[in-house]
């Protein structure tokens, strides 16, 4: 049952102690935050694992590339590991290492050396990797502004993996003309844009997260019309048009926060995953809090990780033989560091 499946769990973490850390991202269920021993957005987890030197086993509650990211921030002698091996991200497998790798060829014949690589963190270890070795920084949505500033000081472009809208979003708020924005296709192998080359600024590759992508204008228009006090506030992975018509936008630290941080009463329909919105109405009950999607957006590799996928994991710790184990190999590793590295500095 799943008080017997709760309470085991907890009988673990007690016998395993510090030796044990289990990080949770906001989007996780419930069943399994209640265990997390940490809670935060993407930013936040890498930063807690980069600091971790005690654990022994990091059961990383998140998607894969999270628990990769972990696994490079940490020492050897830890071991990070992934309840679901399913639980990957859409987002992250948008660009694959070849085609990245066929992009750059082209962008170098067409570019020269003016352009550097960003890449958002929702990405593989292996473009990690190549943005590292090209002299570039992992970005995520709680530092995307700085992060592009910052490479838009260093070159005269910058290549944005893999969320266009993200790269949108923050190049837009910097300031950056769509007219200065082209797009990446990693299909056709083209850059898509129709004006002066010598314009370009940003080259946004055309990857984008399935969840967020399912807030629309029409919700918004739909929500101003019944609810006409409501604030909009939706994360940057959403597309432009609904950002600039939303009221506020930011990452998922920044959402929690203006939830937290608003007077009794106010009222929101927020546009980010299902698991974050319904914990927000459930903490807040005296807040009018709504999902900007009636029908939610529940990021479905997110919520493979479970109550038994999680106890099975940590069952295999106790019977000292691990299982799911994320290791990034030590070549990937070493440059994906250097990516990484350059934002922890400025974040
Ligand atoms: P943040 O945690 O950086 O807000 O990212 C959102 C997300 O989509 C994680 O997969
Ligand atoms: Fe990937 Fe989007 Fe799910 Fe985040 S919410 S893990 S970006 S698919």
């Amino acid at each position: 049952s799943t008080e017997e499946m709760e309470n085991r769990v907890r009988e673990i973490k007690r016998q395993l102690g510090k030796k044990l850390f289990i990080p949770g991202h906001h989007y996780q269920k419930d069943e399994v935050i209640q265990f997390a021993d940490a809670v935060g957005d993407s930013l936040q987890l890498a930063q807690l694992s980069a600091e971790n030197k005690e654990a022994e086993f990091i059961v990383f509650c998140g998607v894969h590339f999270m628990a990769e990211t972990a696994d490079i921030l940490t020492e050897d002698h830890q071991v990070v590991i992934l309840p679901d091996m399913r639980a990957g991200c859409s987002m992250a497998d948008m660009a694959d290492i070849y085609q990245t790798e066929k992009a750059w060829g082209k962008l170098m014949e067409m570019f020269g050396d003016s352009i550097i690589p960003l890449t958002y963190v929702n990405s593989t270890a292996a473009i990690k990797s190549f943005v590292g070795k090209n002299g570039g920084a992992t970005v995520t949505s709680s530092n995307a502004h700085k992060m592009v500033e910052w490479a838009l000081g260093e070159k005269q472009r910058i290549l944005f993996l893999p969320d266009q809208h993200l790269g949108r979003n923050t190049a837009a708020d910097l300031g950056v003309s769509l007219s200065e924005m082209a797009v990446w296709d990693p299909i056709r192998n083209e850059l898509i844009y129709d004006g002066d080359m010598e314009e370009v600024k940003v080259i946004l590759w055309k990857g984008h997260c399935s969840v967020h992508e399912n807030f629309t204008v029409k919700n918004i228009e739909d929500i101003r019309e019944n609810h006409p006090d409501m604030k909009i506030i939706v994360h940057p992975e959403c597309r432009r048009e609904v950002v600039e018509n939303s009221d506020l936008n930011g990452s998922t630290k920044y959402i929690i926060e203006m939830i937290e941080g608003s007077p009794s009463g106010s009222a929101f329909a927020i546009g980010t995953e299902m698991n974050l919105v319904k914990r927000l109405i459930k903490d807040h009950p005296d807040k009018q809090i709504v999902s900007l999607n009636p029908y939610m957006c529940p990021c479905l590799t997110m919520n493979r990780i479970d109550l038994p996928h999680l106890l099975w994991s940590l069952e295999k710790i106790m019977e000292q033989n691990p299982e799911n184990i994320i290791k990034v190999d030590a070549d990937v590793s070493k440059n994906a560091i250097f990516a990484l590295e350059r934002m922890l500095a400025r974040a």
